[in-house]
């Protein structure tokens, strides 16, 4: 090597090298909560201190978090036993370096165990039958998982699958069977109307409650406590309760003594019994504590950091690492050595078989149908997700082309559930004979509103005026298309009976992407160019001034405006919002000509009364656990929410909530709901069609004269 040459090696180990090692910073991935728990803005700001050796990433939710620290992205963030679950499902590979502990001296966050009174005779989980259980209900999901609230029945009561019985209802009716009665107070399913019915089918599961009729989350017996005070009333016989409560309640440690603890004893898993105030008690299930977990290279050193960390420090970064590590007040506790999952969840028990309760056979899968790479990677993590919290039936993602395959998926039975947006319902109600299982909801202002748009400066005063005018439409056979021709109608402009044609006399030359190019109705495509498809193609098309009035969805034109969620096919447009002027069907009519839901989940028209149950509860659970009205502090996964930030991938950004019918809330109001034009459709009584009724009735009349 000369000498220039070792010259410019030095020379890049300094320059290249050196600042590599001496500054990289540990990446701390951070998620911000609600309201009060947006720590990122106030805390990440002081890791940027020269002397700081970490810095804020700042992620969606926790499973971006996961997939950061997977992708190298980040090294290290806080994550909760359940998100554990998720990675070692999903074979991610992270180190746990930390725990979390709101009691130094606490070894998981809690334990449940079975209290038995000792008058009941339970020696064994066979003594169950005909007794009396105590359980702390529904309604309380992040604290106490479905799996671990429903822990005690699945490993006690033999499970029930009737194929004409709902999941749900399986497991309510083996429950109601084994005992004789029991308080499980709070939701059994979110939607209102079928926890009545199941209620109601099967009362002695809320026989026991202190108000069996309404068997709700404001029982005396619903709870953490609840169980233990229905026990101890001598309402049960039974009661599945945290250890912690346990031992509170009946003053084995400080609190008020409830009752005397010689009276009850543990009952075991293994099939023995123990005092109460034994200094080992046996437990069904325990509940980890959250951690921090690492990536797997860095796990030594930034457990050191962390290590060192103490409330007292005088540091800003590391108190505000430490800000950002804690949700309450805890303390950080070393596992040494550092640990994988597996064996992190090797000491707590039944924790990951709680999570491998088998299903009913056949699988009652729901399908999925996505129809990106992205939206399929959405969806698994979504299943992921629902699995770790005991959602079932399980979920399954199968990918097609486009929403059109997806639609044709489910009619031939290939997937069960796909997303439709409103341009393409009346299609899958029409040629693909599909149904509405539920709706993604909005505020007002995020719906898909049909309207019809001009540029500021052309007179039209109402649709009347609109005769002859270029029209650019986002789409045939979409919201605006049917909403355009309704309002046309009810005005009196255009007749019932042959609609293509009949628009193609009103308009001037238009663009209609989709139509049918027939030469009747040319009109309708002769001026459609690349880039006039959709809501913004109608928009290009009438600021371009090919068109004098494009028929699209309200929010598209603040879209169009800002260049946000344009095609690559044209660059954003120098206009703006002012730019255009929303002309109204006419003075007696609302100005918007209908109104749509951000999107539909459509099924097939046969699927079954059953399915549809036992599916949309799986929904509306999801959406109560990873919808914008998420428990935890911070979203552990956020359906509703950006993915690898991109927007609105397998459902919107902007949906409220899921429900089963197209509003968000019932006192919504808003006029001309699409699904009612829809089906409200005028027929078309051409003189041919009269011609056949009359000579029926004609017919029919001969008939009856001929039988008398
Ligand atoms: C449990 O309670 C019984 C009866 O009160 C007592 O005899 C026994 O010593 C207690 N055991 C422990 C471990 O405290
Ligand atoms: C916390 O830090 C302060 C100052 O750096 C030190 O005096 C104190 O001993 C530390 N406390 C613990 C528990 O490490
Ligand atoms: C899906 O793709 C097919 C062709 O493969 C096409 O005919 C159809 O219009 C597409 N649907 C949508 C919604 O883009
Ligand atoms: C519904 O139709 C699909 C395909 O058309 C068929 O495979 C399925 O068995 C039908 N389901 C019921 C419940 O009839
Ligand atoms: C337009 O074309 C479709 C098929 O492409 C045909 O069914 C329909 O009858 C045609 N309509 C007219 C008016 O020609
Ligand atoms: C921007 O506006 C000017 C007139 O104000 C117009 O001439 C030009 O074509 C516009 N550019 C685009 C990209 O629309
Ligand atoms: C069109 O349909 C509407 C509603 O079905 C009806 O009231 C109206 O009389 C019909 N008009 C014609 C011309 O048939």
């Amino acid at each position: 090597m000369n000498k220039t040459c070792r010259c410019f090696v030095a020379l890049f180990v300094l320059f290249f090298w050196l600042p590599a090692i001496c500054c990289e910073k540990y990446k701390l991935c951070v998620v911000d909560g609600k309201e009060g728990y947006k720590k990122s803005t106030r805390y990440c700001p002081q890791l940027d201190a020269a002397e700081s050796t970490v810095e804020c990433v700042v992620a969606l939710d926790r499973m971006d978090c996961l997939r950061r620290i997977n992708k190298h992205q980040a090294d290290f963030a806080v994550f909760t036993p359940e998100d554990l679950v998720a990675a070692s499902n999903l074979e991610l590979e992270v180190l746990i370096t930390n725990e979390l502990r709101y009691e130094r001296e606490k070894e998981f966050e809690y334990e449940v165990v079975a209290v038995v009174g000792n008058h009941a005779n339970i020696r064994s989980r066979h003594d169950l039958r005909n007794k009396r259980f105590c359980h702390p209900g529904y309604g309380y999901e992040t604290d106490w998982t479905r799996i671990l609230s429903n822990y005690f029945e699945a490993s006690t009561v033999p499970p029930q699958c009737d194929p004409q019985l709902t999941i749900t209802e399986n497991r309510v009716r083996a429950s109601s069977e084994i005992f004789l009665s029991a308080c499980k107070a709070g939701p059994w399913v979110r939607n209102a109307v079928l926890d009545r019915e199941l209620k109601q089918k099967y009362p002695n599961l809320c026989r026991l409650c202190d108000n069996p009729a309404r068997c709700s989350k404001q029982d005396k017996y619903w709870g953490r406590r609840g169980s233990l005070l229905c026990l101890t009333d001598g309402a049960g016989d039974i009661s599945w309760a945290r250890l912690d409560d346990v031992r509170q309640h009946f003053g084995l440690t400080s609190g008020g003594k409830e009752d005397s603890p010689e009276f009850y004893s543990l009952l075991c898993p293994d099939d023995s019994v123990m005092p109460l105030n034994s200094t080992d008690p046996c437990v069904w299930v325990v509940k980890p504590w959250s951690v921090i977990a690492t990536r797997r290279t860095k796990a030594q050193e930034i457990q050191a950091i962390i290590s060192s960390l103490n409330h007292s420090d005088v540091s800003p970064w590391k108190s505000s690492l430490l800000y950002l590590l804690e949700t309450a007040y805890v303390t950080v506790q070393t596992l040494d050595p550092v640990e994988s999952i597996e064996s992190y969840f090797h000491k707590a028990k039944g924790f990951l078989s709680a999570n491998s309760f088998s299903g009913c056979h056949p699988p009652r899968t729901i399908r999925i149908c996505t129809t990106s790479n992205l939206e399929n990677a959405k969806c698994a993590w979504l299943r992921e997700s629902a699995a770790v919290y005991g959602v079932e039936p399980d979920l399954d993602c199968i990918k097609a082309d486009n929403v059109t395959h997806c639609m044709l998926a489910l009619n031939v039975n290939a997937a069960d559930v796909a997303v439709v947006p409103p341009d393409l319902v009346h299609s899958g109600l029409r040629d693909f004979k599909l149904k509405t299982l539920f709706y993604e909801t909005a505020k007002d202002e995020d719906k898909y509103v049909s309207v019809a748009v001009t540029r500021k400066g052309t007179k039209f005063d109402g649709f009347k005026d609109l005769r002859g005018a270029k029209a650019c439409f986002a789409t045939y056979d979409g919201v605006a298309w049917h909403s355009t021709i309704r309002t046309l109608q009810k005005l009196g402009l255009i007749g019932n009976c042959s609609v293509n044609e009949a628009l193609a006399k009103y308009f001037g030359p238009s663009c209609v992407p989709g139509i049918p190019k027939n030469e009747s109705l040319e009109n309708l495509w002769k001026t459609c160019q690349d880039g006039f498809d959709g809501d913004l193609g109608a928009l290009h098309c009438l600021s371009s001034g090919i068109g004098d009035v494009a028929f699209v969805s309200r929010n598209s034109i603040k879209a169009f405006v800002s260049g946000s969620g344009q095609s690559p096919d044209y660059p954003s447009s120098n206009e703006s919002t002012d730019d255009f002027v929303v002309v109204c069907p006419s003075n007696h009519y609302p100005c918007h000509m209908s109104w749509a839901p951000l999107g539909q989940a459509m099924v097939r028209s046969n699927s079954t009364e059953l399915w549809m149950k036992d599916t949309l509860d799986v929904f509306l659970l999801l959406d109560s656990l990873f919808g914008k009205n998420y428990r935890d502090l911070t979203p552990s996964f956020e359906m509703f929410g950006k993915y690898e930030w991109h927007s609105n991938v397998l459902f919107h950004d902007a949906t409220l909530r899921l429900r089963e019918v197209p509003t968000a809330k019932n006192t919504d109001q808003m006029a001309l709901p699409y699904e009612e034009l829809l089906r409200q459709a005028p027929v078309c009584r051409s003189g041919s069609e009269r011609g056949v009724a009359l000579l029926g009735a004609v017919m029919l009349c001969a008939t009856l004269v001929f039988s008398f």
